[in-house]
């Protein structure tokens, strides 16, 4: 696999946040070719149609790193049975100015781990919504809601589960395979490659 550029967020403020070490855990066990970078939310204002007339630094930055990453990875927990605050937020930064859509065409993936037994299901099943609407392609398959054991998981991102290993480790590789797959199709001279209108959002 050629090396791919991967930003990945964490959609928790935690200090001690589960989904953190998860996000370790699958650094650990992506596969060679992928390159990690953190997009930070932590400092991002709330976002407020106001500041679409001049960007602050802080959302600019967001915006310039997701469009320089090949795919997007998102970890995250779930709040309320839904998208954690920050994380929204920082999605919000990233969809505007209208027209300007940073999300638009980027492979992405989602995966979350939470101490109750449906592992972020409910939370990613809005986040995938929210995707669609970004025109972000999702990886479908594998789907990863994972219930976290404090057992498995060390602060550096070992994993001393074999199947737990095993399963991170797959979907990780499926991951860099179909942000593969999305590139290929996003090359000049597919079909839409020239549509004007290709990062805009319904108002
Ligand atoms: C939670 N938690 C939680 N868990 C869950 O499985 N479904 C849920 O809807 C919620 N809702 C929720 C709301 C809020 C405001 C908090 C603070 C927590 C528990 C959550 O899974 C747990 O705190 C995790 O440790 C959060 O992940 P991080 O922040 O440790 O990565």
């Amino acid at each position: 696999m050629p090396t791919h550029k991967i930003g990945y967020f964490v959609g928790s403020l935690s200090s001690v946040s589960i989904n953190r070490k998860l996000s370790k855990a699958l650094i650990r066990l992506a596969p060679a070719g992928l390159e990690f970078t953190e997009i930070p939310i932590r400092d991002l204002p709330l976002y407020s149609p106001d500041f679409d007339a001049a960007y602050p630094p802080e959302g600019q930055a967001l915006k310039t790193a997701v469009e320089g990453s090949d795919g997007i990875l998102f970890i995250s927990p779930e709040y309320n049975r839904s998208i954690p605050g920050a994380l929204k937020n920082a999605i919000d930064w990233g969809s505007r100015p209208w027209g300007t859509n940073s999300f638009a065409r980027k492979p992405t993936g989602i995966i979350g781990t939470s101490p109750g037994g449906i592992g972020t299901a409910v939370m990613q099943s809005s986040f995938r919504s929210v995707l669609s609407f970004l025109d972000a392609p999702q990886l479908n398959a594998p789907e990863a809601y994972i219930r976290f054991d404090p057992a498995i998981y060390g602060d550096d991102g070992e994993v001393s589960d074999p199947g737990t290993e095993t399963f991170l480790r797959h979907f990780m590789e499926e991951f860099g395979a179909f942000v593969e797959r999305v590139l290929a199709a996003n090359a000049p001279g597919h079909i839409g490659d020239e549509h004007p209108d290709e990062r805009k959002l319904d108002r």
